[in-house]
């Protein structure tokens, strides 16, 4: 069978490789740590729970859902009412999706024809380059520089890709690099949209995970940013629901509409029950989301901290459940680093280059254990290698 051209640039090569050093070092009697993969490991709040357990003995939720329910969507509204001060329409500028991925993967479908330019982050997590790829859209790509706090500088892109241009991914806070917008910068998004008529997606999949009193924003507290855009929320973070995929994008109507027709070709909603676990955790306490935000807080304290005892310094995020660390002087790349690191100490993190070219010098650390395992985790490196 020969399959579409396509996959030929699906190769998933790095990961490949990590996986078979893995074995390799499994096979020699070392227990791996994990610490590549972005998938929460803290259970969901036990209402959260209750709520999809009494739902799934309801035989009426067996039916295709297709449409988001009112009560989720009111629940929506409100949620981002109360948290951010935006005004959401429950009729016509949200709808719900099997995780912000599902969303984040469909909406070039309805904006990019083949040939059309997209404007994509780099270092960025992965799906919006797939997303404009499987569009036959092309991909330029906006530099997230530690110069400028890695916020791409519109500046910097040429009058012509930006006429081009019909579509901008933005995520913060960021996932790989950790760090978060002001409102400035969502301010110069919308006005850089609005000249150029470019349709902004913003992805604010970590906008609940923020420390030491941090609060960010949504990209749709900017004037005008309903005008030129929408935002993609999850409840995979927030609320530790990552596998019942559950997640939303809202704002611009017309947006919305486009890419609710978009899925309604493909699929035919999401299993109502776990819409009932989403009214849940929406509507009932949030303390567990603070929570939640803590644990990872002091995760981050016992990497950064412990790590730059010995010689390794890496940025203390404000948000996020990642670090990105730049890698040690003396290793000359981010994936032979994350060999090393995986060779030596038996500690996956994901290389840089992962993300995109300009995440060379780097690597991703998701703060996905507890903390004993994460203090086993700087024992391990400092036993191995030496910064100093
Ligand atoms: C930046 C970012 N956006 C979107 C997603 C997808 O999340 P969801 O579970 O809502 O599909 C992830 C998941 O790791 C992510 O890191």
């Amino acid at each position: 069978m020969r399959k579409a051209k396509r996959m030929d640039s699906l190769s998933s090569g790095i990961f490949n490789e990590m996986e078979d050093r893995k074995k390799e070092v499994e096979s020699r009697g070392i227990r791996v740590i994990n610490l590549g993969v972005g998938s929460p490991d803290l259970p969901p709040a036990p209402h959260i729970i209750d709520a999809l357990t009494s739902s799934v003995r309801e035989p009426a939720n067996y039916s295709y859902p297709l449409v988001g329910s009112n009560r989720l969507y009111q629940a929506l509204a409100d949620w981002y009412k109360n948290r951010f001060n935006v005004d959401l329409e429950p009729d016509d500028e949200m709808l719900v999706l099997m995780g912000s991925q599902d969303g984040l993967a469909h909406l070039s479908m309805a904006y990019i024809d083949p040939g059309d330019v997209a404007l994509v982050p780099d270092p960025g997590y992965p799906i919006y380059n797939f997303s404009v790829f499987m569009a036959q859209g092309e991909i330029y790509s906006l530099p997230l520089l530690a110069e400028n706090r890695f916020l791409p500088d519109f500046t910097t892109i040429p009058e012509d890709i930006a006429n081009k241009a019909k579509m901008m991914f933005l995520n913060y806070p960021n996932n790989p690099v950790a760090v978060s917008a002001d409102r400035k910068f969502y301010e110069q998004a919308v006005e850089f949209a609005r000249n150029y008529d470019i349709l902004i997606c913003h992805d604010a999949a970590y906008v609940e995970l923020a420390f030491d009193g941090f609060k960010p924003l949504s990209f749709l507290e900017a004037p005008g940013a309903k005008e030129v855009g929408v935002e993609f929320y999850s409840l995979s973070k927030t609320y530790n629901m990552a596998g019942c995929r559950i997640g939303f994008a809202v704002g611009n109507p017309e947006v919305i509409s486009a890419l609710k027709l978009i899925k309604s070709n493909i699929d035919y909603g999401v299993f109502c029950s776990i819409q009932e676990a989403g009214i849940a955790a929406l509507t009932g306490p949030q303390d567990y989301v603070a929570e939640t935000a803590r644990t990872y807080r002091k995760r981050r304290d016992i990497l950064v901290d412990g790590l730059a005892k010995i010689g390794w310094h890496m940025p203390k995020p404000n948000a996020s459940m990642f670090l990105w660390a730049p890698i040690p002087r003396g290793f000359a790349s981010s994936k032979m680093f994350a060999m090393e690191l995986l060779g030596r100490s038996g500690v996956i993190v994901i290389p840089g280059t992962a993300f995109g070219r300009q995440g060379e010098g780097y690597v991703r650390i998701a703060l996905v254990e507890d903390e004993a395992v994460l203090k086993e985790v700087v024992r391990r490196i400092s036993h191995y290698f030496n910064f100093t």
